[in-house]
């Protein structure tokens, strides 16, 4: 935004134009535009993309997918959303790949992710989900694309990182069982690893204590998972050290408590360049 005299121009992406608001027009606002190319194609993925930061498909239109999804990713806050019932809030997901890992959502009560976009239009922004937008959104998860993580070293892994993924990918730690590389790190299903924690204590069955989805999260993907802090589906981790140090994730397969301090950095390496 650049502001000259009483004028303000304001870079536009979806438009590619600059549009100018000449603030002391009377009345309101008078916004004219200047066309930096041809005029751009709204394909599929874009206008869903607009979509996604448009609130006016909120009822009130106040919040858009995008106020807890920037860049289609996560804003690593917890919300308490309804589609799990109330008080037990949950870390924000990321889009990447979420149109491969089923089901959705982190305790997988969504068969999937198309699904979950007209749920969000319902139970988020509270409006009557449009067919056509829906449409829009999944082809813009669709081509949605992970970006390099900066822990690559000239695009590869480090040799700390190589090491990481050989524990990885070793029988005696197993992370590969749950996390295969091939489908995205996730086996799509649902696993007892020992997370249910305090904010998790409205899934109680009031008679016997017990956790209504017996403690099973979904394998979450973990590519872009340098970006995703705070871990695990409350967001208790902020540091990914912490969830093997500290929560042993991965224990209940692997002998995860017998890697040393040396091993877990660099298998903390290795899932931060993913
Ligand atoms: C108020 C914050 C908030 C807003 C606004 C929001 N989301 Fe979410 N979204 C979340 C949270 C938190 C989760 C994780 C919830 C869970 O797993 O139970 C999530 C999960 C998802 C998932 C599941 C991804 C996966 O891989 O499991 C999809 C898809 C999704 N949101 C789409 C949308 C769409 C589409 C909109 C707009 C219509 C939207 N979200 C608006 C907070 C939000
Ligand atoms: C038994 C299946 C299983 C094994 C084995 C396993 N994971 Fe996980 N992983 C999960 C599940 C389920 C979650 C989600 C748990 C939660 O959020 O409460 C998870 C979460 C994670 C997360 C957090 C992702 C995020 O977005 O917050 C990382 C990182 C991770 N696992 C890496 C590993 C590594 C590295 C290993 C090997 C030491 C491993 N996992 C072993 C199933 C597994």
């Amino acid at each position: 935004m650049a502001v000259i005299g009483t004028d303000v121009y304001l870079g536009a992406y979806y438009s590619d134009t600059v549009d100018v608001v000449d603030t002391v027009a009377p009345g309101r606002p008078r916004v004219s535009t200047i066309a930096v190319g041809p005029a751009p194609v709204l394909t599929p993925a874009r206008r869903g993309e607009l979509a996604w930061h448009d609130a006016s498909y909120c009822m009130q239109q106040w919040q858009s997918c995008a106020s807890c999804h920037p860049d289609l990713r996560s804003d690593g806050l917890n919300r308490d959303l309804m589609n799990d019932g109330m008080g037990n809030p949950k870390s924000a997901k990321s889009m990447i790949y979420a149109e491969e890992v089923k089901p959705a959502m982190w305790r997988g009560v969504r068969p999937d992710s198309y699904y979950a976009i007209r749920m969000g239009f319902q139970y988020i922004l509270f409006s009557v989900p449009n067919e056509e937008i829906c449409k829009d959104i999944e082809a813009a998860f669709q081509e949605l694309k992970p970006i390099n993580s900066p822990y690559l070293v000239n695009g590869q892994l480090s040799e700390a990182a190589k090491r990481g993924k050989a524990i990885f990918d070793s029988e005696a730690i197993g992370c590969y069982k749950c996390h295969p590389a091939a489908t995205y790190y996730s086996d799509g299903k649902l696993h007892n690893v020992n997370t249910v924690g305090q904010l998790d204590k409205s899934d109680e069955n009031p008679d016997t204590g017990e956790d209504k989805y017996n403690g099973r999260f979904v394998t979450p993907q973990l590519t872009e998972v340098w970006r995703t802090s705070p871990y695990l589906h409350d967001g208790r981790y902020v540091n990914m050290r912490d969830v093997f140090l500290d929560g042993k994730h991965g224990n209940n397969v692997g002998k995860v408590d017998g890697l040393t301090e040396k091993q877990v950095d660099d298998l903390v390496e290795y899932v931060l360049s993913l």
